[in-house]
């Protein structure tokens, strides 16, 4: 055996194990960020609070958050809005949500906290569509007597502009409330109860 054979098999060997380190390295490198990003996301779907910036939202507008992988709608609610509120209530199924899920701190009839700031689970209580925000009044599509609300493309369920649902329609229930909480006047945290005053 020349001595040439037996470096030529030490290379292979220090070729071999270097190749290893770099792979070991590699997966090293990756588990750290695996591990840091997996339980966010495992946190996530559990249900960890959300914290959401409303001061862009206009009156009369609506924003979309996300909260255990649900959207949540977010509507600043006009003077206009809460006063048709109280117009169709006869026309409702659930019109002061006994049935309906939402925070005990929450007011059953236009069902937030303050009256202006609306905030739903936007999943239809028919087979979980999420609704579309129709806050037009008397739209082509919608009727003459429509004042404003959600309209759920999957079954044509009608909600209003507390997410409450209209009578005689594929869903049975007003759309949830989720647990919330606000940390300023801009801030909301979705997900945290209100704490009694
Ligand atoms: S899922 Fe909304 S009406 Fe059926």
């Amino acid at each position: 055996m020349s001595n040439d054979g037996v470096n030529a098999g030490r290379r292979r060997f220090l070729v071999a194990a270097t190749s290893v380190v770099g792979a070991a390295g590699a997966v090293g490198a990756a588990v750290p960020f695996v591990g840091s990003w997996f339980p966010s996301a495992k946190a996530k779907a559990a249900g960890a609070p959300v914290k959401v910036n409303i001061a862009k939202v206009e009156p009369g507008q609506q924003m979309v958050a996300e909260w255990r992988g649900q959207p949540v709608f977010i509507v600043r609610r006009t003077q206009e809005i809460l006063a048709n509120l109280k117009k169709i209530e006869g026309d409702l199924s659930d019109p002061q949500s006994k049935a309906s899920e939402q925070p005990a701190y929450v007011d059953p009839e236009v069902r937030s906290i303050k009256p202006e700031i609306l905030i739903l689970v936007g999943l239809c209580t028919h087979l979980g569509c999420s609704p579309t925000f129709r806050p037009e009044v008397a739209p082509a599509d919608l009727g003459p007597k429509w004042v404003g609300g959600y309209f759920c493309p999957c079954h044509g369920s009608h909600y209003d502009l507390a997410g409450r649902v209209y009578k005689s329609q594929p869903a049975p229930l007003n759309l949830p409330v989720p647990p919330h909480s606000y940390e300023s006047d801009d801030i909301i945290v979705i997900g945290v109860d209100q704490e009694k005053a």
